[in-house]
């Protein structure tokens, strides 16, 4: 008999024949108010779930008693509480790999379109005030040859420092949970602690998960510690950082600029002061939205659910004592 699975996020056409092939699919097009009531309605059948950006907490699980595997399509995985999933015996998958290559491009964009102004001088353009030569005033400062300091030497950092060194020729130093000597040899990096990446750094880029231990790492104490020619870049998850703390750091001139995909809460409030300044750039979390990615992602979590589904070990498990003491 086929088993019941819930999508909160639409398929490409192939992946959903694919999916429908082998499970009785329920799709929820929306996560609006109609679409969160259409979930709560299905959960009750649904022995897995494949979707993304909503957090997944006891009180919707517990909805959900035949509940067997959740395919989340996203790398990070803060939107889960692992030892609930765990205590019930649910598998947890995530998309790590597919998106790695695109998040770093994104924060690529991110540092390149802060550090020379791009969407500040766009925006004048535009709105027809470029009447003369650009002066000092709107002058931008290089990429090329400053250093890049990265917190968080995971896949992601590692191909944001592999732009940095060979695209950009960027000495390149790092923090993270201990030293890794083959990015080390790869890039050159250099490992630091937290206090000396934030003082010496010129691009401040935070690529860690978001966990007990990393929430609020970067606080007033730290933009403190940070050059005020310095440019910081998150494309991490906005808990990392207090974002109160970031918008006095900008307002007082404490850094020179910021790049941001993501926020506290999203989506970042109209009215927050991040959108009042010229020397931010806020893109809406688009870390690994492109086309190709978006569906490698997508292809990545069916084939995940599937496994899961059929009783083996799926290939991106997050938690597998979860499937360890459930067989
Ligand atoms: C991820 O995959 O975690 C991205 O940040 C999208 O949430």
């Amino acid at each position: 008999m086929k088993k019941h699975v819930v999508l909160y996020k639409t398929l490409s056409a192939p992946l959903m024949q694919r999916l429908q092939e082998r499970a009785d699919v329920t799709l929820i097009e929306r996560l609006d108010a109609h679409g969160l009531d259409q979930l709560r309605a299905a959960l009750p059948q649904a022995q897995g779930l494949l979707g993304a950006s909503l957090k997944l907490d006891a009180q919707w699980l517990d909805l959900a008693p035949k509940l067997e595997a959740i395919a989340s399509v996203s790398v990070g995985i803060d939107n889960y509480d692992l030892d609930y999933l765990t205590a019930r015996h649910i598998l947890l998958t995530n998309t790590p790999d597919v998106l790695t290559e695109t998040t770093a491009d994104t924060g690529f964009a991110l540092i390149l379109a802060s550090a020379r102004r791009v969407v500040e001088l766009a925006i004048r353009v535009r709105n027809g005030q470029w009447q003369k030569n650009i002066g000092p005033e709107h002058f931008g400062t290089d990429v090329h040859g400053k250093t890049l300091g990265i917190i968080g030497m995971g896949r992601i950092g590692e191909a944001l420092a592999q732009r940095g060194h060979f695209g950009f020729g960027m000495p390149v130093i790092y923090h993270s949970h201990s030293p890794k000597p083959a990015v080390e040899a790869r890039f050159g990096a250099r490992y630091r602690s937290l206090k000396a990446l934030l003082q010496e750094a010129d691009f401040i880029c935070l690529t860690l998960p978001l966990t007990a231990e990393t929430q609020g790492l970067i606080g007033a104490e730290q933009f403190a510690l940070m050059r005020t020619d310095s440019i910081f870049i998150n494309i991490s998850r906005g808990k990392v950082v207090d974002e109160a703390a970031l918008i006095h750091a900008l307002q007082q001139g404490q850094i020179r600029g910021a790049g941001l995909d993501v926020f506290e809460r999203e989506p970042l409030d109209p009215a927050s002061p991040l959108l009042t300044l010229d020397n931010v750039v806020a893109t809406p979390h688009i870390g690994s939205a492109t086309i190709e990615t978006r569906e490698a992602m997508a292809r990545c979590a069916v084939d995940n659910l599937l496994a899961a589904l059929d009783g083996q070990r799926p290939p991106n498990l997050v938690n597998p004592s979860a499937f360890d003491q459930g067989r």
